[in-house]
């Protein structure tokens, strides 16, 4: 089975599986970080070498401020600890995303499940908060900027070396998976994603657990990779 080298997920759909239990939107998102450390340790059990994930946009600051705060929260209490299981798997966290406006508590958390993970050697997981897709590429641009000031000769500049000047060095995305059935992709890391398959599903985050995960990479494994060339066949 030809096995996605790097996996991203598009998260969505917490606040509606909350919402039709008659529950508050936040223990949708309780739920979710749940399902997310399942995923993760499958995901990287299955051969996948990094996996994505969108945790909050930096659009997802418009909501109140009670479900931020209460997001922000659950990230410190991720990130102290029941990432540590994922440490255990030999699994590496980083953080892609704005810091400038983060809490500085929040910021600490990043910080210390950086450091403690940045040794491991089994797969990445990456976690996307407060990100966006273009906001990533225009501070791309500003640090390839300064380089071109510092002397950078770009005369033979490549789309593949753009990737160093991205949050963190990581290959291209192969499989895109968002659950909670909308058909977009909300500002997700669009540099990375440019010959990606998708794979959409109805399920609410929540629920996505790790058969589903497998239906996606068997679909995956039936798609048809061109890269904008031809099939075998038709050569
Ligand atoms: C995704 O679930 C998680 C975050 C954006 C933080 P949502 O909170 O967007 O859930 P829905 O889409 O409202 O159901
Ligand atoms: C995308 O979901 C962001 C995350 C999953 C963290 P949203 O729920 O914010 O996206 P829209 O608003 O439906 O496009
Ligand atoms: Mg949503």
């Amino acid at each position: 089975m030809n096995i996605p080298k790097h996996v991203a997920i598009i998260m969505d759909g917490n606040g509606r599986w909350a919402t039709k239990r008659g529950l508050n939107r936040s223990m949708g998102h309780l739920e979710g970080s749940k399902t997310l450390e399942k995923i993760a340790v499958h995901a990287i059990d299955m051969g996948v070498k990094v996996l994505s994930v969108y945790a909050f946009s930096t659009d997802n600051f418009k909501r109140s401020e009670e479900e931020v705060n209460y997001l922000m929260n659950l990230f410190i209490k991720m990130f102290k600890t029941k990432l540590e299981k994922l440490n255990k798997k030999g699994i590496k966290v980083i953080i892609s995303g704005r810091k400038n406006n983060l809490r500085a508590d929040v910021i600490e958390a990043i910080n210390n499940i950086e450091e403690k993970t940045k040794d491991n050697k089994n797969g990445i997981l990456n976690i996307c908060l407060n990100y966006g897709g273009q906001e990533e590429i225009i501070d791309g641009a500003i640090k390839l900027a300064q380089d071109i000031n510092n002397g950078l000769d770009i005369t033979n500049f490549k789309r593949a070396d753009f990737y160093k000047y991205m949050y963190h060095e990581l290959p291209p995305i192969d499989l895109l998976i968002r659950t909670g059935g909308e058909l977009r992709v909300s500002n997700f890391m669009l540099y990375e994603m440019s010959y990606a398959e998708f794979y959409f599903t109805n399920t609410f985050f929540p629920d996505f657990d790790k058969s589903e995960f497998n239906k996606a990479l068997f679909i995956y494994d039936d798609r048809n990779r061109r890269f904008g060339g031809l099939d075998a066949e038709n050569i």
